[in-house]
């Protein structure tokens, strides 16, 4: 696994990177963007949210959005639950990829999802319960990994205890997030070494948001510790509406870009990506594409 040469990007753009938009896009440009970032190779693509749609209104669409995507064989198309309601309103439309999520801060779980860190846990074991009887595969996202917005620094001991609950619980891959992108690289490092001690580097991922310009460098110290899944966002959209502060994910384009001067594989045609990026901030008409983007839009 850790001498691996390809890495798996979960493009999380259409969720991560929508939900927190001012813009609110119609249902027809998220399905021409998730249609489109199926065709660019990417083999996991986030798609939606079926949460509270008062809570996060970008969202409200999710069963129409998902009901219109192409599915693409051999894509995955994961979307966010965090009850059983969601369970059943994705399951409505078919999906059969789900990511619940909590956080190591308990200031930031009340915020986010109402809920102290063990009753967010309580709230989704019948939903992953339920996803094993149907056969769906269950994500686990935990948030706050390295700082929270209102708890400020958060121990490493926390994360380590709830990853490996959530995997124990059955969660498949574990997504490790920098929620507000406060992370530097020894301590992104030393934070991945310690949760890969209790749950297998193989079903980890990491997730970070680019507040301070750190996501790269702390997805190249976390490549090197071994990890082989990189959550990113096409054209570094988004951040959580829960997150004071938070900013967009790093930008695919960048990371892949990255990953293949290093010689890493993706299986992304990053042309395709970036031409992608560059259609979603034209939607959003706001400029978050990414440098790769940029300085392609630049060179033209
Ligand atoms: P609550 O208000 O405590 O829930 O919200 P409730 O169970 O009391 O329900 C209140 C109302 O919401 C009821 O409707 C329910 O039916 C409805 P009413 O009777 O008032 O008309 N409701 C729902 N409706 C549709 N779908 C549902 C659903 N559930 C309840 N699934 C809840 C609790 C968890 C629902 C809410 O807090 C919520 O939806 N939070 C989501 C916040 C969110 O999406 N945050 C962003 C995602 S996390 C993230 O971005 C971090 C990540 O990227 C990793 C990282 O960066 O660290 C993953
Ligand atoms: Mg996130």
């Amino acid at each position: 696994m850790t001498s691996s040469n390809h890495v798996r990007i979960v493009e999380v753009g259409a969720r991560d990177g929508l939900q927190n938009e001012k813009t609110l896009l119609p249902a027809d440009v998220k399905i021409a963007l998730i249609d489109r970032l199926s065709s660019t190779g990417l083999q996991t693509i986030e798609a939606t949210s079926f949460v509270s749609p008062k809570w996060v209104p970008q969202l409200a669409d999710a069963a129409e959005v998902f009901r219109g995507i192409r599915k693409v064989p051999g894509v995955s198309y994961p979307v966010l639950v965090p009850n059983l309601q969601g369970y059943q309103r994705a399951r409505e439309v078919g999906a059969t990829d789900i990511a619940v999520f909590t956080a190591a801060s308990e200031a930031f779980n009340r915020k986010n999802i109402n809920a102290s860190i063990d009753e967010s846990i309580e709230r989704f074991i019948p939903v992953i319960e339920q996803a094993r009887a149907d056969q769906v595969k269950v994500r686990g996202y935990v948030s706050t990994v390295l700082g929270c917005p209102y708890q400020g620094e958060v121990p490493v001991a926390d994360v380590v205890r709830v990853a490996r609950r959530m995997y124990e619980l059955g969660c498949h891959e574990i997504s490790l997030g920098d929620t507000i992108g406060v992370g530097t690289p020894a301590k992104a490092r030393a934070m991945l070494h310690a949760v890969a001690q209790e749950v297998p580097m193989a079903a980890l991922a990491v997730h970070f948001h680019d507040t301070y310009g750190q996501a790269l460098a702390n997805i190249l110290t976390c490549l090197e510790e071994g990890v082989r899944v990189v959550d990113s966002s096409v054209s570094g959209t988004g951040g959580c509406p829960y997150a004071k502060g938070a900013t967009g994910n790093v930008a695919s384009e960048d990371v892949v870009y990255m990953l293949h001067g290093m010689g890493m594989s993706t299986g992304v045609d990053l042309d395709l990506l970036v031409a992608t990026g560059a259609w979603l901030a034209a939607q959003l008409h706001k400029d978050t594409a990414s440098r790769v983007t940029r300085a392609r839009t630049a060179a033209a």
